[in-house]
């Protein structure tokens, strides 16, 4: 199967952007560390973009070529219901996909306690760094 690990915006800056919540991992770290735990036979594909559109478009694509989708949506978690809708596409057709975060945002501002994405959601993984995304592989694998 094939599974589009989807990164929206300010995660290009992985590394250096508050190494103290997200860690010093890179985006290319995270995709060789993704890539080394994927069984044989699942084609992964990780992404990052700033652009909602582009984000939207993905998720589109994801319905279009059955996908299962690992999602970290970033601040457009907080208020995007046009992600919401097009995350919604992908789960109502029956297709897995998991919202994923590096930090646990509920123990962060106010702010970042409502995920408008979650309750579209197959499941939500949060806290764990790099583990966040590497959980979320393993129960699409069928691992977990
Ligand atoms: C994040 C949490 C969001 O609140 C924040 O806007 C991000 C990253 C995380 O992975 O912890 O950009 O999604």
């Amino acid at each position: 199967g094939r599974v589009l690990v989807l990164n929206g915006p300010n995660l290009n800056r992985l590394g250096t952007r508050e190494p103290d919540v997200y860690g010093t991992g890179t985006l290319d770290d995270l995709r060789a560390e993704l890539a080394t735990a994927a069984p044989a036979g699942v084609v992964l594909e990780l992404r990052q973009t700033n652009d909602e559109a582009e984000l939207i478009a993905w998720l589109h694509e994801a319905v279009d070529t059955g996908s299962a989708v690992i999602l970290n949506p970033a601040a457009f978690t907080h208020y995007s219901y046009a992600l919401r809708d097009a995350a919604a596409l992908v789960t109502t057709v029956g297709l897995t996909l998991i919202e994923v975060h590096l930090s646990n945002p509920h123990s962060r501002e106010e702010f970042r306690h409502t995920s408008v994405i979650s309750g579209i959601a197959t499941g939500v993984i949060a806290g764990f760094g790099f583990g966040s995304y590497r959980l979320a592989l393993a129960r699409i694998t069928g691992a977990l």
